[in-house]
Order: structure tokens, then C-alpha cells, then sequence
């Protein structure tokens, strides 16, 4: 099928080479012409796992244009997969939808299919049909479909192609042969829904993890006041089916694209229909407290942090990319600076993004070892496999005082004792070693 998608950020890029793998000719539309000379060149702007591969296997299938009189005539079916970041007062920011369909509707030549992946709240793809049908040439005919996007950064290629389910938001049968046509080749299960249902899956999913995560954050804390182990619960509680064992990691809180914005457009979206989501509302202010969790915790052992060194290890929301959007760091880090301490940090692939996008004054170090070197804290904010295999032992040779205050779980506490650090985590007893509070 010949097939237009319409940004090339993660869910565009990831959505157009999966189905230019699947047999599919597919033109990239980016108004953005770094974006688009970077790919031409073979280069994804997005650190994403597989992503190049599939571009270099399927480069005679993928073109990309800055053009959308070159990306949309003759396609039959186009997918609307640009960002809708998170407005001053929480609601979705719709602009960039509405940009593209104002692409379309002037160069749309034939009757087509318009998909919306990017999460956009109930009732906006009705009203997209609406403006792109009183705009279009006459004598086409336009639908749209929404086609919500699970794909979670680091794994969304294997997320698409063999994920757990495609969910069609259609109005009519011809919307949905066309789109089981589009992913015939998908090893996944498809369930089929109307538009504002479908709409409200995503949005229902997403708020489940993200509450899932600030509960368990929750019962972490308490484990902390009674003395219990957050790990071994969350081992528990997973045990039974009804609760599964994933998205129970404690933690400094979800970041990313999609957690902290869809939360908030929920909690806007309900409260316009007169609505409070209790339960969305509380999920959002733990996780807004628990991304400075390890500030408090610090002041146990500083109960004055000015003038101290401290090293950040780990500044991306999660391991596995380069994204720092809603990342716990920016926030822990301003705090740091505000209260007068020296930073260092280390990232193995968000420090670029993070100089460019942090106005504070810190170190960025090229090692861990680097940024350890001479420090009185050491705050690990993201569990990078290289932390993970960093020896304990390091710690207590490299810093001044080790205090090692680990906002990911990545350390057996016994070990750390062993090693002789300081080293308190997310709902588990500190080991206070030989290194007594200040
Ligand atoms: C998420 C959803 O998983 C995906 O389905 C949706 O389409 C987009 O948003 P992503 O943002 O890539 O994907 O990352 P995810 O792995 O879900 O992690 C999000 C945040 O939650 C990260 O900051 C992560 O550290 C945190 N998290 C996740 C936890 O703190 N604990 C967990 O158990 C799981």
C-alpha cells in the first residue's frame, strides 16, 4: 500500500520503517529539514533500538520530504503521528494535529484513510474528520481512524511488530478493511472499537501504569517508615495474576513522553466534564514528591547540603535512551544547584540533550569513575546497566565520603555493606556503614 506518515519523531519513525519492513511504501513528512537530511542520510535522529537496521534493509521503500506535495498525493492511507505535549494548564496540545491536517486537506488527491497514533483526547479525531472533510477537494472521501500507539522507547520496534495488541478506533467497515490491510503482516492481536473508545484506551492504559508505579512508590515509602522490604513485596503482590509483576519497580518517580502528560490530560479532560479522577490526581502529586525523594533522604546525612560535591549518575527518564523529557534528573538536579552544591554528572547517552536543554552550571564527566572522584554523595537516578556493573568497592575508593543514595534499587544492600558505603535505596533499610549520620 502506498502510505504517508506525518512526523518522525519516535512513534512516526518507529511506525513508518516497521511498515516499510512489512511491504509497504512509505513517505516520511517532517517540516523539520535537519530531521529530514539526517535520514536521507541513513541517520535516525532518535536513539532507538533497531531503527537504522530497518531503515538500511528497507531504504528503497522509505522516502523522506520535508514536502507534503511530495509525502501525501497518492496515498491511501496517512498517519498522523506528531507530538501533542502538555499545555501551561495540563490539557493536550493539539496544534501540530491540525497543522497536518491542514497538509492534507490541501494535498490529499484520492479517497483515504486518516490514522491518528499520537494520543489526542476523546472526541478529536471526530472533530478532524469534521475540518479535514470541509476542506478537502471535493469528490474525495475522507475517514479517520484512530490507532493508538503502545510502544514503550527502547522497545518499539519488537512493540510494534509483535506487540500485545493493535487497537482500531474505526466508524466504518471500509476504515477498518483498510486498516487490517495496513497491518496484515503484524503478528498481533487486533481489537476493534469505536474512535472515542479507542481514544480512551490509550489514555485508561497509560493512567493505569503511571498509578501503578506511584502506588507502588507509595508503599515503598511506607516500607521505609516500618521497616519492611519494598522489593520483596513487589515480588509478592506479583505472584497473583490479578495484580502482574511489571510496572512494580519502586523508584524517583515516571518521566518520559507519555506518563506525566497523559496524566494530566486526563485529570484536565475529566475535570472539564465536571469530573475529579481521584485516584489520577493523587498518582500525579506522589510522583511529583518522589522525584526529590533522594533529596530529603540526603539530608540525613547533610543536614546542611551546601558546598557539598555530589555526583548524578544516570539523567535520562529511563535506561536504554537519550530522552530526558519530564527525566526525574532535571528536577533533582535544579534542586541540587539551588541549594548551593557542586554537581557532576554522568550519562552514557542523555548529556548532550541535557547541556542543551539545563541552563545550571554543572560538570559533565565521562566516566563514572570521573564524576565519583572526590565526592561527599553520590545520587543514581537512572538504573544504566553500566551502574548496575559498576563495583561497589569503587565507591568507598573514589569519594571523599561514600554516601551512595540509589533512587533505582540497582545494588544488593548486603553487598553494599559488604563494600563498606553508605547506602540507602527506594523502600528498603539503609546500611548505614561505618560512615555515621553527620
Ligand atoms: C510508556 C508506556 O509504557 C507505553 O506503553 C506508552 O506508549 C508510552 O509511555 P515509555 O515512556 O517509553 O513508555 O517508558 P516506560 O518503560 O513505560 O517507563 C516510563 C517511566 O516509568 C520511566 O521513567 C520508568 O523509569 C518508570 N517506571 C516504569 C518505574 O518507575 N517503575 C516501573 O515499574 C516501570
Amino acid at each position: 500500500m502506498k502510505i504517508a506518515v506525518v512526523g518522525t519523531g519516535y512513534v512516526g519513525l518507529v511506525t513508518a520503517v516497521c511498515l516499510a519492513h512489512t511491504g509497504h511504501e512509505v513517505r516520511c513528512l517532517d517540516r523539520d529539514e535537519t530531521k529530514i537530511s539526517l535520514l536521507r542520510r541513513g541517520v535516525p535522529p532518535i536513539f532507538e533500538a533497531g531503527v537504522r537496521e530497518l531503515m538500511e534493509e528497507n531504504k528503497n521503500s522509505l522516502i523522506y520530504t520535508a514536502d507534503p506535495g511530495e509525502a501525501i498525493p497518492g496515498a491511501e492511507v496517512i498517519f498522523i503521528c506528531v507530538g501533542t505535549p502538555e499545555r501551561a494548564d495540563g490539557y493536550a496540545n493539539l496544534a501540530a494535529i491540525y497543522e497536518s491536517a491542514e497538509e492534507i486537506a490541501e494535498h490529499a488527491d484520492r479517497d483515504c484513510v486518516v490514522v491518528v497514533k499520537s494520543t489526542v483526547p476523546m472526541g478529536t479525531n471526530e472533530k478532524l474528520e469534521k475540518l479535514l472533510s470541509s476542506r478537502i477537494r471535493r469528490g474525495i472521501r475522507l475517514e479517520v481512524a484512530s490507532n493508538p500507539e503502545f510502544l514503550s522507547q527502547g522497545t518499539a520496534v519488537r512493540d510494534m511488530l509483535s506487540g500485545q495488541r493493535l487497537v482500531l478506533g474505526v466508524e466504518s467497515e471500509t476504515a477498518e478493511a483498510v486498516l487490517r490491510r495496513v497491518y496484515r503482516e503484524f503478528d498481533v492481536p487486533i481489537l476493534v472499537s469505536d474512535r472515542k473508545t479507542a481514544e480512551m484506551i490509550k489514555y485508561a492504559s497509560n493512567n493505569f501504569l503511571a498509578l501503578k508505579i506511584s502506588y507502588i512508590n507509595e508503599i515503598a515509602n511506607l516500607c521505609e517508615a516500618v521497616g519492611a522490604d519494598v522489593e520483596t513485596v513487589a515480588l509478592g503482590m506479583g505472584m497473583d495474576e490479578r495484580i502482574g509483576n511489571r510496572f512494580l519497580r519502586s523508584g524517583v518517580g515516571y518521566g518520559g513522553s507519555c506518563f506525566p502528560k497523559d496524566t494530566k490530560a486526563l485529570h484536565w479532560l475529566a475535570r472539564y466534564h465536571d469530573f475529579e479522577l481521584k485516584t489520577v490526581k493523587a498518582a500525579i502529586e506522589v510522583n511529583e514528591n518522589q522525584k526529590i525523594r533522594l533529596i530529603k533522604k540526603a539530608r540525613r546525612y547533610y543536614p546542611c547540603l551546601e558546598g557539598l560535591n555530589a555526583a548524578v549518575l544516570g539523567l535520562s527518564f529511563k535506561p536504554g535512551t537519550d530522552d530526558l523529557r519530564d527525566a526525574p534528573s532535571l528536577q533533582h538536579v535544579a534542586v541540587l544547584l539551588d541549594n548551593g552544591v557542586h554537581v557532576r554528572v554522568w550519562d552514557p547517552a542523555a548529556m548532550e540533550g541535557f547541556r542543551r536543554l539545563f541552563t545550571g552550571s554543572v560538570r559533565y564527566c565521562s566516566s563514572i569513575g570521573e564524576a565519583l572522584k572526590d565526592t561527599d554523595i553520590c545520587f543514581i537516578l537512572t538504573e544504566w546497566e553500566e551502574v548496575r556493573a559498576f563495583p561497589l568497592v569503587m565507591f568507598p575508593r573514589l569519594m571523599k565520603r561514600p554516601v551512595v543514595l540509589d533512587g533505582r534499587n540497582c545494588f544488593d544492600p548486603g553487598a553494599a555493606r559488604e563494600a563498606g558505603i553508605v547506602y540507602d535505596s527506594i523502600g528498603r533499610r539503609p546500611v548505614l556503614g561505618d560512615v555515621a549520620q553527620q
